[in-house]
């Protein structure tokens, strides 16, 4: 009798671990491709060696959904006589000359049925850092992985790992966390961050 209920046990656990297994593996994660892009534009020359603010080439962040990324015209202010010589300048001064917009390559990306606005965590006085990661020091930009197997895996064995960055657990421990200490009103319901 008792043998048989561990066996049951056993059977009830493999088939739990298998459903985390396959769903994890089944889902579509929050794209975090590492960045191949046209032209190799290191952050870290920007904004830590030159101090330009995020905000002065994400100039939409603070009012609107998305932040933008800079057109050639506003690379080409500076870079018209800054480094010219250089062949990935070169390359920028091309699509500059064609009236092309430089076709980079998206890093952070959630999936279409979710609504993520600029716009409301600027405004609270996020840093883009709390996301993004210390993007100043970044030659090239990268994301954080989405939903884990391993973090499925401790989540079941009872560890708490915190959520990882672009999944919806995050955003929504951190809504938890900012009406409980700062009292502003993060959504917590479905639709806000789903229509
Ligand atoms: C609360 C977290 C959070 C903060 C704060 C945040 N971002 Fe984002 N950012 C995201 C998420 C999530 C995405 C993906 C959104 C999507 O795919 O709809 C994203 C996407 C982006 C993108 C690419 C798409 C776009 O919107 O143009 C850029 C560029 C960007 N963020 C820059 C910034 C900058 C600059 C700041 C600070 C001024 C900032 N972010 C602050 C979470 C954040
Ligand atoms: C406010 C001025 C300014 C703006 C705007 C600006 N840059 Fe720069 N950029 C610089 C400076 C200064 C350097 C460092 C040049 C040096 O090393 O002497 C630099 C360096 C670079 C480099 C590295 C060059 C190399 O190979 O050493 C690339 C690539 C680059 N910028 C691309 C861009 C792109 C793309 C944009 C638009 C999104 C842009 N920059 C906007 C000032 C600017
Ligand atoms: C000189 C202009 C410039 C400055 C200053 C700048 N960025 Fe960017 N940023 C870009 C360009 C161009 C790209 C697209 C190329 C790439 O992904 O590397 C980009 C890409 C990004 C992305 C990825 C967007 C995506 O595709 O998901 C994030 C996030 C981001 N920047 C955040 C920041 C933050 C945070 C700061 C300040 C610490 C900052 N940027 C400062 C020009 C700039
Ligand atoms: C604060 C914003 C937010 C709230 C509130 C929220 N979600 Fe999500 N949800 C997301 C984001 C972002 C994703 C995509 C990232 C991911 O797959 O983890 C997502 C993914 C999902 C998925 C796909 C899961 C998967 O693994 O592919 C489902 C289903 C879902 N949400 C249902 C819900 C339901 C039901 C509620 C209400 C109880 C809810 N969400 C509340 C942001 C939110
Ligand atoms: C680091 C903390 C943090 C993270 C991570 C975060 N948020 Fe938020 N979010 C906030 C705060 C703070 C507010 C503003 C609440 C207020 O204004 O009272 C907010 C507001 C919002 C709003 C309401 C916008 C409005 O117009 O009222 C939406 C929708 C939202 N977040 C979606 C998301 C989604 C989707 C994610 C994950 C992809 C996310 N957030 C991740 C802190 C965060």
């Amino acid at each position: 009798m008792r043998k048989a209920g561990v066996g049951a046990a056993a059977v009830v656990l493999l088939a739990v671990l298998l459903f985390f297994a396959v769903s994890s593996w089944s889902r579509q994660p929050a794209i975090a491709r590492p960045s191949v892009q046209p032209i190799n534009f290191p952050h870290s020359v920007h904004v830590q060696t030159y101090k330009i603010d995020c905000q002065y080439c994400h100039a939409d962040a603070r009012r609107s959904e998305y932040a933008g990324i800079p057109s050639v015209e506003r690379c080409m202010g500076c870079h018209k006589i800054v480094a010219a010589d250089r062949p990935e300048i070169k390359k920028l001064a091309e699509y500059a000359g064609k009236q092309t917009p430089v076709p980079w390559t998206r890093v952070y990306k959630l999936p279409e049925f979710t609504y993520f606005p600029h716009k409301a965590h600027i405004r609270a006085e996020i840093r883009c850092q709390t996301c993004h990661g210390a993007v100043e020091t970044m030659t090239t930009i990268a994301a954080a992985p989405g939903p884990t197997l391993a973090n499925d895996l401790l989540n079941l064995v009872g560890f708490k790992p915190s959520a990882p960055v672009l999944t919806m657990g995050w955003c929504v421990e951190c809504h938890r966390q900012q009406n409980a200490t700062r009292k502003t009103q993060a959504p917590l319901d479905c639709v806000t961050c789903h229509h």
